[in-house]
Parts: C-alpha cells; structure tokens; sequence
C-alpha cells in the first residue's frame, strides 16, 4: 500500500536499498561497538562479564555459528590461535549439534549470532552449556534467546539490520573478535606492552578507513560490477584470514546476484578446482596480509596463465607482475590482523552493484529468509 511505501522510503533514508545504507552505516556501527568497550583508551571487557584473566580458566575455544556469522568465527580462529596459544575449533552449528563434540567445563563456547535466534545455533549453546562449558555470546539482540542463555555477552551495537545479506552486523562480529583478541594479549606475558598499544591504535582507526574506502572505491567497482553481472561463475581465492573473507564475499555474491560464487584457500586450487578455469572466467584474489602475499600471488599467476580475469585486492604498498592483473583495489595500509575489514568493504559493494546489474530483489533475496528459527 502507499503508506507502507512510503514509511519504508523513510526507512531507507534515500538510499534505494538497505544492504547499500548499512553498507554505508558500518563506519558508525563501528565506532559504536569499540566506544562501548573502550575504557581510557584501553580495552576493557570486563562489563561484559569476562574476568581479567579469563584466558587462563580454559584450555580450548569453540566458536559456533550458521552463515555469516560462522565466517567472522572462521577468521577470528587465525587470529586467536596466533595470537594467544589457545586450540581454537570453528564449526557450523548444524554439523556441531549433531556429533559428540569435545566439550566440557575448560572449554569457553562463543556463539556468534545477529539475530540471537538461529535454532542451530541456539541448540550448539545448549549442547556446550550442558557438557559445562562457558558460554560467551557475540549477539546483536539484548532480548533474544542466546543473549537470555549465555554467560557472558559482547552485544555488537550494529543497530537494526534488515536487509537479507548482513553486512554491518558482520563487521562487528569481526571487530568484537579483535577486541577479545587484544584483551587476550593482555593475558600474555610474552606479548609486549608496545604492541598492545599499537593494536588497540589500530583498531580505533578502522571506521574513518573504512569511510573513506567505500567513498573511494565505489566508481571502480560499479564498473567491476558491469562486467561481473554477465558472468556465470566466479572464484574467490585467499590465504589465512583472507581465505575467510573469501568465503563472505563469495556467500555475499551468491545469494543476492545469484551468480555461482566459490572461495577457495588459495593453495588448494590445483588440488582439483583449477580445471574449472578457462578464459574469461572472473578470479578475485584477497590479499590483506602481507605474509602469505607471495603465496597468494603465485596463485593467481596459475590461474591467469590459464585464460582467467583477475581483480586482486591488496595493500597500497605490495609490488608485484602487472601483467597477471587485470584490475587492482588498493587498501589503505594497516595491521595485517584488522585489514580484513577493510578488504571486506570491496566484496560487499562488489555483492551489491552486481545484483543490482542483475535486477535481483536485493534486500529480500529468494528462498532465504534474515533470522532461520526453524530448522
Ligand atoms: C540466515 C541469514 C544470514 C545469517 C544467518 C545466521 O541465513 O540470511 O544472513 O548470517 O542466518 O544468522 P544469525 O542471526 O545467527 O547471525
């Protein structure tokens, strides 16, 4: 009817959809999240019911989550175990409930959910809490079931997220991973006070980079845009924590473009994916970190000298053969551990402008559905 028209214009607040608004609000949601743990330019959790030295009470971390979510769990899991020395496992809540996982009271649980409600999610929670593990919950729902359920929370502050595909909510998921990475390196000794410092400056940074980045990188990428829409298949690739982002962006891609997307950790490609590349077929190569840059590009030498169109998103500063690269989208320079939220700026928009190309309903994409309650 016209009045839900019109308050849904209002919604919006101008922008013709709301994945593209709460693509532009994440600068802000941002800030809001690391302002609320943020005591005298310090990380602190404490208010989130996490003890000073919480890391000491357990002797692994399991991170469970559906989707999106899953995929900050997959990235924090390089970040944790590399950082503090602590076995951490990641798995999707459907296949964690259903087998015997190890888990008992040395183990802290982590649940990540927007909705606080996804039913796989909700019932890995009650399997962990029942073996006598500690839950931590990283929701953006004061009032749903995992925040009701869950020892500890870290609410994401990402305000209220409509659109099918998450963006914003995904981005804090991710940040509040980092603040429980730099409150963790507090905890160990061997980890200097200098770089905690430097780690707490560097995330504080994060929302004005990632402002400026969606304003310089859109014209490019609506462009990409053009181009990708008529494409039937697309690869991601990446190492590490890029990997990770490889397959956010992949799942972004395919659910609202509908264009078959595929991420792979970019040293398995030969392993069998690479006899589906032939020319013309789009391979986008994350790289934010600098340590396995010349690995990654080595990849996406293969799958150039194999006919592919390359993008490689990567820092201002790497060099490399010009020749393997059909297009590049330079990040602002940053701590290898946080760029990833920079990298992921780009796939989001690339996600958006190629469905739009497509005329795919975007906010509401077929089949799925925002928060999965059921089974
Ligand atoms: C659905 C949504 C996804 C979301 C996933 C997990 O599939 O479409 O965007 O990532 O559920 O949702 P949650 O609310 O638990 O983060």
């Amino acid at each position: 009817t016209k009045i839900d028209w019109d308050a849904e214009m209002a919604e919006k607040q101008g922008y013709k959809h709301f994945m593209l608004k709460e693509i532009y609000e994440q600068p802000e949601s941002l800030k809001r999240l690391l302002e609320a743990n943020l005591k005298d330019g310090s990380i602190n959790l404490r208010q989130n019911g996490l003890n000073k030295d919480w890391l000491a009470d357990y002797d692994k971390i399991h991170i469970v989550a559906c989707g999106t979510a899953y995929h900050s769990g997959a990235l924090a899991k390089y970040l944790l175990e590399d950082k503090l020395r602590i076995p951490v496992e990641v798995e999707v809540a459907s296949e964690y409930r259903y087998r015997k996982p190890i888990v008992d009271s040395s183990t802290l649980m982590i649940v990540v959910s927007q909705s606080g409600e996804t039913a796989d999610t909700l019932a890995a929670l009650r399997l962990a809490k029942k073996e006598g593990a500690d839950v931590l919950a990283l929701t953006n729902s004061r009032d749903s079931s995992i925040a009701r359920e869950s020892d500890m929370i870290i609410y994401l502050k990402a305000g209220p997220e409509i659109a099918v595909a998450s963006t914003k909510a995904y981005t804090n998921m991710v940040a509040a991973f980092y603040l429980l990475l730099i409150d963790g390196m507090k905890q160990r000794s061997e980890i200097k006070q200098q770089t905690i410092k430097k780690y707490t400056s560097d995330l504080i940074k994060l929302p004005e980079m990632i402002r400026k980045l969606i304003d310089n990188s859109k014209a490019q990428i609506k462009l990409l845009a053009e181009k990708y829409a008529l494409k039937d298949n697309i690869f991601f690739i990446g190492r590490n924590t890029d990997y990770t982002l490889a397959l956010e962006g992949a799942l972004k891609l395919k659910e609202i473009s509908y264009i078959h997307a595929e991420a792979y950790p970019a040293g398995e490609l030969k392993h069998g994916t690479l006899a589906l590349i032939e020319k013309g077929i789009p391979v986008i190569a994350l790289a934010s970190r600098s340590d396995v840059f010349a690995k990654l590009f080595s990849n996406l030498e293969e799958v150039k000298a194999r006919g592919a169109e390359t993008l490689l998103i990567t820092e201002a500063k790497q060099n490399f053969k010009e020749e393997s690269i059909d297009h590049l989208i330079e990040l602002p320079l940053l701590n290898q551990d946080f760029a990833g939220l920079l990298a992921i700026i780009p796939l989001q928009l690339l996600a958006y402008y190629t469905a739009l190309e497509c005329g795919e309903d975007i906010d509401q994409p077929r089949n799925l559905a925002k928060s999965v309650t059921v089974e």
